[in-house]
């Protein structure tokens, strides 16, 4: 049975073998998708291992989206723009690296949520190695601005300047925001502790769009914030199932319905 893997430490908790099994039985498609715990210090040992076992391809977690991207003898655009790499595969006895977490975003927004991305103004929260991931693929759509706000300011910098090139994006600290924005992501890890930023009032209303790259049973304290002042709300379920679905395609060559499986999930 061809054989597929996550990547990760922790990776207990990881749905990718359920989203990944689900998409297979579309196609009456048999494989094996197991979750492999690499240890914090060998990582690169753990996916040559697992590629000279007969492994296809594999997804990359937390921690070790850069380390994948390190790894690989080549990239996507996407995958170099974000400087880390969710889903591997070989050719020729060489590792290759894509990242579809940005993609999975915009899927998510525009295909399920129905949520435009095209001349809006965007704040994105954070700017970590989740933000670098999504950038690209936000400034792709065409959004009026891109602000990226962080806690550390310096780091939100440093991401301005990668993607300057690419399209209107500009950094500043939590405390620096003013004005209404259309869609706001929480890409912080602050959900993890049931905290939020601290975000200055105005930012949002009963138009705004607000999205949580985390997801859980509960909505995150930021989703909280956004319902309370009347804005639509999302958490980031449908962009796990959405970036699964584009890492299916790379490997099987063809795209499965992530609909129903996003319904089934949140039940
Ligand atoms: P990831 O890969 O998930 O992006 P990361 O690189 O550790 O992880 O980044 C975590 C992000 O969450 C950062 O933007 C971090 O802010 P700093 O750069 O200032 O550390 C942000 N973050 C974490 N806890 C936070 C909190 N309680 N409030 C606000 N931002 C927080």
């Amino acid at each position: 049975m061809p054989r597929y893997a996550v990547f990760g430490n922790p990776v207990a908790h990881s749905r990718s073998p359920q989203i990944h099994v689900a998409f297979a039985a579309q196609r009456e498609q048999s494989l094996s998708y197991e979750r492999i715990e690499a240890p914090l210090d060998d990582f690169a040992g753990s996916v040559a291992a697992f590629f000279d076992a007969q492994g296809c391809g594999a997804n990359v977690t937390v921690p070790f989206k850069e380390q994948a991207f390190a790894l690989c003898s080549s990239v996507t655009d996407r995958a170099r723009q974000a400087g880390a790499v969710n889903t591997l595969w070989q050719e020729g006895g060489k590792l290759h690296g894509d990242n579809t977490d940005g993609a999975g975003l915009v899927t998510d927004m525009l295909h399920n949520l129905g949520w435009p991305l095209a001349d809006r103004r965007v704040l994105v929260l954070g700017a970590g190695g989740a933000v670098r991931g999504v950038i690209g693929a936000l400034q792709s759509m065409a959004p009026a601005a891109i602000t990226v706000a962080n806690r550390t300011v310096s780091r939100a910098q440093t991401l301005a300047e990668i993607f300057e090139k690419t399209g209107a994006i500009n950094a500043c600290g939590f405390a620096d925001l003013a004005g209404r924005f259309d869609l706001v992501i929480n890409a912080t890890s602050a959900s993890l502790a049931g905290d939020m930023p601290p975000l200055p009032p105005g930012l949002v209303d009963a138009g705004s769009q607000c999205y949580d790259m985390m997801y859980g049973d509960e909505p995150t304290p930021f989703l909280r914030w956004a319902s309370a002042q009347g804005a639509a709300t999302a958490d980031g379920l449908g962009m796990l199932v959405e970036q699964a679905a584009e890492a299916f395609m790379i490997w099987h060559g063809w795209r499965p319905v992530t609909a129903e499986l996003i319904a089934s999930l949140r039940n």
